[in-house]
Formats: C-alpha cells, sequence, structure tokens
C-alpha cells in the first residue's frame, strides 16, 4: 500500500517542465535580501591562516594567497586539470620565502618533510633531470633510478583529511631548458610524464616557485636604510620603498621569464624586507623552536630556559643584518646560545628538571646562564613555557614509552 502525503507536491503535469528548486514559484513571498560577506574564510583556512600567523612574520600578502587557493580547493572551485596554486615568490634573501612553504605544510600536513623541494640550480643536465623523472626503459640504471616526482612521493604524506602535495622549485632563473619544459607542462595541464610514460597528476598539488631575481635592485633599495636607523623601526617612507621593491621585483620577472610561464601563474608576491619589529617577534619563535629542540632531544635531560630582555636585545643586536634577513638572527642564536648550552648539558652543568635564566653582561658582553630551578617534574615544566611548546611537551609527557626492542639472539632462526 502506498501512504500519499497531500502536503508533498504534485508531479509535474506532462509539458510543464521540471522546476529547479532555486527557481521561484509566482505566489511565494520574495526573501529580504541578505548582505552576504565575501571576506570570511571557513574554519579550515581559518586554521591554516592561524597557523601561518604563528609561524611567519610580516608576509601578509603570500598568507593570504595561501589561503585563498587552500580555501578554493577545499569547495573545490579551483580551475580543473590544473595545480591548487601556482606561486611565484621574489623577494630579499631570509625574509620566509622557503619558510612559508615549510609553514603549509608543517600546519596542513603535520611535517615540513612534505614539501618536495627541486633546487633547480641541480639539474642542469639530461641525466640530473633523469633523477626527477626517471630514465626511459632500456637505459643504463632505469630500473635503480627512483624518480623524484613519482605518484607516490607527491601522496606520501597526504593525510585522511588533507590530500594535498607541496612542490617547490628553488632559484627557478637557473633552470636548464629541459626542467623549464617540465615545469611549463606542470604549471598548465598539472601532469608530467615520467621516463617509463606513467603520469603524474599534479591537481592536487600546490606548486611554489622563488627566484632571487632583482634581488640586487632590491638590495640597493635596501642598503641605505642599513644601520641603526634601519634597526629603529618602519620609517614614514616605509610603504613608498615597499612599492618601489615590490615593483622591481615584478618587473625583474616579467624581463626574465617568457609571457607564457608569465600566463600560468595565479600570482607573484615580492616578499618584503624584514625590519627590526618583525625580526624581534622572529627571534621569539625561533628561541621557541630551540626550547623545543633541547625538550626533544632527550627526555631524562629536559629543561627550560628563559630570556631576560636584556638577553633578547643582545641577540637582536648581534643578529640585526637586514641585508641577509632572519638567517643571520639564527646564526646568533646558534652561537651565542645553542653552543653554550650543549656545553653546559655535555659537563652536567645543566641536568634534566632545571629552569635555567639567561641574561646578559654588559661588562664581558657575554650571555650568561643561571640555575634558578632544579627537579622540576615534566607537567610543571609545561606551564613555564610558551603555547606551541607548551602543548609539545604535554603531548611528549601524556604519550606512552616506546616500546623495548628484544635484541635478535644469535644465530636463531626464522619460522
Ligand atoms: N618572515 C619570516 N617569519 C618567520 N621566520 C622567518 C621569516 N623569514 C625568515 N625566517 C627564518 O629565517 C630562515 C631563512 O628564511 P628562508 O629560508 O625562508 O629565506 P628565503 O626567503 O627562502 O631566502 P633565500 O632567497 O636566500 O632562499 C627560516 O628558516 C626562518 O627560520
Ligand atoms: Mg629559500
Amino acid at each position: 500500500m502506498r501512504v500519499l502525503d497531500a502536503a508533498a507536491p504534485a508531479a509535474p503535469a506532462p509539458g510543464e517542465g521540471r522546476r529547479f528548486p532555486f527557481q521561484r514559484r509566482s505566489n511565494a513571498r520574495a526573501a529580504a535580501p541578505a548582505v552576504l560577506d565575501p571576506c570570511r574564510t571557513g574554519r579550515e583556512a581559518a586554521e591554516l591562516e592561524a597557523g601561518l600567523r604563528a609561524l611567519v612574520v610580516g608576509q601578509d600578502e603570500a598568507i593570504a594567497q595561501i589561503v585563498n587557493v587552500y580555501q578554493m580547493h577545499l569547495t573545490g572551485l579551483c580551475p580543473p586539470q590544473r595545480p591548487v596554486a601556482n606561486l611565484l615568490f621574489l623577494g630579499p634573501t631570509g625574509s620566509g620565502k622557503t619558510r612559508i612553504v615549510e609553514a603549509t605544510a608543517e600546519t596542513l600536513v603535520g611535517t615540513s618533510r612534505a614539501v618536495i623541494k627541486i633546487d633547480c640550480a641541480e639539474f642542469q643536465h639530461s641525466h640530473e633531470i633523469a633523477k626527477l623523472i626517471g630514465s626511459p626503459p632500456g637505459y643504463l640504471g632505469h630500473r635503480e633510478t627512483h624518480p623524484l616526482l613519482s605518484q607516490e612521493v607527491l601522496n606520501q604524506y597526504h593525510t585522511d583529511r588533507v590530500k594535498l602535495s607541496f612542490v617547490l622549485f628553488d632559484e627557478i632563473e637557473k633552470a636548464s631548458d629541459a626542467l623549464w619544459n617540465l615545469l611549463l607542462g606542470i604549471l598548465d595541464k598539472a601532469t608530467l610524464t615520467l621516463g617509463d610514460n606513467r603520469k603524474v597528476d599534479f591537481s592536487r598539488a600546490m606548486i611554489f616557485m622563488t627566484s632571487n631575481l632583482g634581488a640586487a635592485e632590491m638590495q640597493s633599495l635596501i642598503s641605505p636604510k642599513l644601520g641603526f636607523q634601519a634597526a629603529a623601526g618602519p620609517g614614514p617612507d616605509d610603504g613608498r620603498m615597499e612599492g618601489r621593491i615590490r615593483r622591481s621585483g615584478v618587473e625583474a620577472a616579467r624581463r626574465k621569464f617568457t609571457p607564457e610561464f608569465m600566463n600560468r601563474l595565479d600570482k607573484v608576491v615580492v616578499f618584503r624586507p624584514l625590519g627590526e619589529a618583525e625580526l624581534r617577534r622572529i627571534l621569539d619563535i625561533e628561541l621557541g623552536l630551540v626550547q623545543q629542540r633541547v625538550l626533544a632531544a632527550s627526555a631524562e635531560r629536559a629543561f627550560v630556559f628563559r630570556l631576560t630582555d636584556e638577553a633578547k636585545d643582545a641577540l637582536l643586536a648581534d643578529g640585526v643584518d637586514i641585508r641577509y634577513g632572519a638567517r643571520h638572527l639564527k646564526r646568533s642564536i646558534e652561537r651565542m646560545l645553542v653552543q653554550p648550552l650543549s656545553n653546559l648539558i655535555a659537563t652536567e652543568q645543566i641536568r634534566g628538571g632545571d629552569l635555567v635564566r639567561v641574561d646578559w653582561d654588559a661588562g664581558t658582553r657575554c650571555l650568561t646562564f643561571l640555575r634558578e630551578d632544579e627537579g622540576i617534574p615534566m607537567q610543571a615544566m609545561a606551564e613555564l613555557l610558551e603555547p606551541p611548546a607548551r602543548a609539545w611537551v604535554r603531548a611528549a609527557a601524556a604519550a606512552p614509552p616506546l616500546p623495548q626492542k628484544a635484541p635478535l639472539a644469535r644465530g636463531s632462526r626464522r619460522g
């Protein structure tokens, strides 16, 4: 027996045609128009943005581009048969071009190792291209070469939630013609043909390219601002200088690259040179990463260190060189902080559970190290840390101990 629903719409009469769900009936009341906000992003894209902002300082345009393409990918609106993104990053050295790609992978799939990095300068000759795509059948070494750009390599860091790959072509201006043709094919059709004719699909890949083109011109624009003045923070003409740096980067790219390449890009982003305010924030991020390294090195010797403002100022005074961006600052942290810390650990002057204060002695012009507390349990240590390192310690403390491997008996037989 069929139960009939009187409220159900009648089947269309022959000839009346189908009514689409969004077609308004003539007698229905019009809904009040609602103003929609196209700038709001969904939860997952907002999480990516927050993750990138926590790791990358001062490169808002690049962050916005990555978040935009990710949002389009999530909603399925990316152009078909193209990579999820084709982005070219230009800008001064040490300004975060490579870091932002690593940070994207870290935030989305949990590790920066997911970035497949191709240093274009290393693939000049045809036998080097074989490292990327493998050699054709019959060639010597055909079976031994595992192409760097195979589908398996591309998919190896896919997670249940995120099925994206991250491919970085570094210093593309140094690419040979063979590599260049390969790159154009990927950017245009999202496919690559391997040496043995298998196809690799790049339609779930974000393609990032970096170039130092225009770096010399950018440098000459930045140079007059070197020294203490530059370290004093953004000046009134900073916006104008940024505009000039941007233009010189884009013009250099247009001079060097063919229109067919430029037309395949979704966006050219010129990274801003980092000023003192940005480097100060990067210092805090880097100190957090050193703290994580200390905690990851050994659970028994895990300790917490804290720097006074004077110690941070000293690291900045040594590490701020606008020409080299954050690279120089990282070198100062390694030399002035990490190396002395490793000596203190090796000589057991610092032991697990210690709280160490790092200060600056203006007389000797050295960082000083003082044990403020000792015997602090792991959980209590977490409370002394900044949020990212704190979450890390909590997770490490909660993780079950690694299973002990039973030693294999000598001469034992399997089966
Ligand atoms: N904007 C930034 N935010 C956070 N960290 C940064 C930033 N820029 C640089 N760093 C730090 O400096 C290091 C070097 O930066 P990165 O490798 O991204 O430079 P780059 O712009 O790719 O330079 P190059 O053109 O020389 O390759 C990074 O590993 C990171 O630790
Ligand atoms: Mg780089």
